[in-house]
């Protein structure tokens, strides 16, 4: 199929319900966030869930946090070093194994008392058992997979399986409104990420600092390495500066 964002936005808009999950072999128009296209041949795992959590749009943000702790969860259990960068990268040796597109849509005609009803589709890109010989190294950060770390294959409908259980523990908790559940194991689940020196592309420009924390709506803490000052930024592009390519 093109994407499995693409398609659960189809399927939604007949009616699918809450928790639908869509998994494609490959993509054809795989997409990234900003517009990227997003690299999804076969034996990656591309997924998207249809979600109506009934909250607030400024909640929004922790439902990303949330669905990348529980892909992190997930990979952990196959003993690889991941961890998350803001808001929901996966990293393994600073390169980028898993990256999350969640897409929300307001849905006609169904005003509920706190506010407006959403619905979400959260579509996620795991790099499996897909490599990246030959490919060439112009990625915003350079990708891996997890059979380029394991140095062996992994079943992928074991991963999705806890995939998928892990994010139903967590977005029940979501859903609850305990998002101090959700930022305490986003915070653990991102310790190499904080107090590293990074840039962020946003639309003031490129800023420079340390990541320090993020804010209880999900949004970074930038400490700026030109006058010290604390900063929240509530989207943008991260690369870690190490990793630049000067
Ligand atoms: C990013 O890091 O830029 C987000 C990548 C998201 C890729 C996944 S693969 C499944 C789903 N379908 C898409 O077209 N994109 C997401």
């Amino acid at each position: 199929m093109s994407s499995t964002n693409d398609f659960a936005k189809s399927l939604l808009l007949k009616g699918a319900k809450s928790g639908t999950v869509i998994v494609s072999e490959r993509q054809i128009k795989g997409r990234g966030r900003k517009t990227r296209s997003w690299d999804s041949p076969k034996g990656g795992l591309w997924f998207s869930i249809i979600l109506y959590p009934f909250v607030l749009s400024a909640d929004l943000p922790l439902l990303t946090l949330t669905s990348a702790i529980a892909v992190t969860e997930a990979l952990l259990e196959f003993k690889v070093p991941v961890y998350i960068k803001w808001p929901n990268d996966l990293l393994i040796n600073n390169k980028k194994v898993c990256g999350i597109l969640s897409e929300s849509i307001v849905l006609p005609n169904t005003v509920v008392e706190q506010g407006k009803s959403f619905a979400v589709i959260v579509g996620i890109g795991v790099n499996v058992n897909n490599t990246f010989d030959n490919k060439p190294e112009n990625f915003l950060v350079r990708p891996t997979s997890l059979i380029n770390e394991l140095g062996k294959s992994v079943d992928k409908n074991r991963l999705l399986d806890r995939i998928l259980d892990y994010f139903s523990y967590y977005y029940t908790e979501f859903i609850k409104g305990n998002f101090a559940c959700i930022l305490k194991r986003w915070r653990s689940l991102a310790k190499p990420f904080l107090g590293q020196t990074i840039s962020i592309e946003t639309e003031e420009g490129v800023l420079k600092g340390v990541a320090e924390d993020i804010t209880e709506k999900g949004s970074l803490i930038l400490r700026l390495l030109a006058d010290n000052s604390l900063k929240i930024i509530t989207a943008g592009d991260v690369a870690l500066i190490a990793e630049e390519k000067i």
